[in-house]
């Protein structure tokens, strides 16, 4: 068996005297994971199979039999059948050579006019748009399950806290629909991200361009692009979208770890403000009263390895020359993954969410007892016509005297509290109150639960509009 004779698997093996070594061939091959690209991998094959018989490099008969090849294969695909082969290197060469066997010559003229340079990137872009989609669609599910929550608690207050010490009350619907607007910023870079990835590199061929009278548009127009890669070196070579896809991504796993440490923070017996389903937590093997937060404490966790994706692949970048090069293979485990990690995420938070269990009674108790309407009282004194800062001044003494005898502002009396500032009178309790405090932030985007709902309202709009985010 000569050399040429074994290679004969290879689709540029003609070039070679000796074939690479095992290790090589492991090292190098990409089908184990890229085979994840192979219905777009088919999809763009077709577009491009449809254009080439327009612009006649192709026969109607060509076409018909590379359509049904295809068409057997994405049925191999799909029932497991497909025999991939690592001598195949990547998702490409295995479907293209499978083709050749079903439908012969027809299938060795695929590849006029295209390279995988800017088949991949082709692949690349048309699964990310789909993932994108998927994600977007998450990211409403998440906020919706959330503001099914806030809405059930937006008179419930619980105390805001800056520097984990008790700031202010707020309601906790008001909390949640924070996370809202994070989620809601994150569907909106992912779309806008979107508009990136939706442009067709395919025409590029392997980095100049072809001598073949291409219909770029057409291609376009079959695979939904919205726009072209105007540039045939930058279509195969730059993988910016990929990297800013990460970004948005690592985004959103930092906002879900940020809602992850609350909620692993609420659930300790310490706090005790809400308490998660038991599908999401799981027990200890040796302590027998224990359940823990595992949902949310892995989530906080696998931000992490999303951050490193996002690294990885601006490495991957940096040190490129134009155009293609091998590196660029190494954009897809990262890549994949980010997109697995945030797709599962996402998914489970929207189910853990909308069934946080709230424990009212914990969290009206903390916020009673942090003096929390400090601030209140202090405007109170303003609006009696006290500069802010005397009043500020007279509110702290007032704290101290009451955290020294172990009470809060509200159970001081009006005598004693008339001490720190003769301006205090009968109606100052209003304001020492919890829902006074929370009812007086009434503007758009404060505390109140009018305003909670009124934002819960425009969400709930919001998320209506398909086009938006
Ligand atoms: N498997 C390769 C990748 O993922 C496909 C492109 C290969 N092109 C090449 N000239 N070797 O990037």
């Amino acid at each position: 068996m000569t050399d040429q004779f074994a290679r004969k698997a290879e689709a540029w093996s003609a070039r070679f005297s000796e074939p690479v070594s095992e290790l090589v061939k492991r090292y190098t091959a990409s089908v184990g994971f890229d085979r994840r690209l192979a219905m777009a991998d088919i999809e763009g094959s077709l577009a491009h199979a449809a254009m080439l018989q327009s612009v006649g490099l192709l026969s109607a008969a060509e076409l018909d039999a590379i359509r049904s090849g295809m068409q057997q294969i994405r049925g191999e695909i799909e029932r497991g059948e497909f025999a991939w082969s690592i001598d195949l290197e990547d998702v490409h060469l295995n479907i293209e050579k499978r083709l050749t066997e079903l439908v012969g010559d027809a299938g060795k003229r695929l590849h006029t006019a295209r390279s995988r340079n800017d088949q991949v990137a082709t692949d690349i872009r048309l699964w990310l748009r789909g993932t994108i989609d998927d994600i977007v669609a998450a990211l409403g599910a998440l906020q919706r399950a959330l503001l099914d929550t806030a809405e059930g608690h937006a008179e419930t207050i619980l105390p805001g806290f800056t520097h984990l010490q008790v700031a202010q009350p707020v309601t906790f619907g008001h909390h949640l629909l924070a996370y809202v607007e994070m989620f809601a910023r994150d569907a909106e870079r992912m779309l806008d991200c979107r508009r990136r990835v939706n442009r067709l590199p395919l025409g590029a061929a392997a980095l100049a361009g072809t001598s073949y009278p291409i219909d770029r548009e057409q291609v376009a127009r079959a695979l939904g692009f919205d726009e072209l890669c105007e540039n045939s070196l930058d279509a195969v070579s730059d993988r910016d979208f990929a990297i800013e896809f990460c970004a948005a991504a690592a985004l959103i796993m930092t906002h879900v770890s940020r809602l992850s440490e609350e909620l692993v923070l609420w659930m300790s017996p310490r706090v005790g403000f809400i308490d998660l389903a038991d599908r999401f937590c799981t027990g200890s093997s040796i302590m027998p009263q224990k359940k823990n937060p595992d949902v949310p404490e892995l989530a906080r966790g696998k931000s992490g390895r999303v951050n490193g994706h996002l690294v990885a692949l601006l490495t991957l970048m940096k040190g490129q020359p134009l155009a293609y090069n091998k590196d660029n293979q190494e954009d897809k485990e990262p890549l994949f993954d980010t997109a697995d990690t945030v797709l599962e995420t996402l998914r489970i938070f929207a189910d853990m969410t909308g069934g946080i269990a709230v424990r009212a009674d914990r969290m009206r108790q903390a916020a009673a007892e942090g003096f929390s309407t400090a601030t209140d009282l202090a405007d109170y004194l303003v609006r009696k016509g006290l500069p802010f800062r005397d009043a500020h001044e007279a509110v702290a003494r007032a704290v101290r005297t009451a955290s020294d005898r172990g009470v809060d502002l509200a159970e001081l009396s009006l005598d004693e509290l008339r001490g720190f500032s003769p301006l205090i009178e009968a109606d100052v309790a209003e304001s020492l109150t919890l829902e006074g405090s929370v009812a007086s932030r009434k503007h758009r985007g404060g505390t109140a639960p009018e305003q909670v709902r009124a934002q819960i309202a425009r969400h709930r709009e919001r998320l209506q509009d398909p086009g938006a985010a």
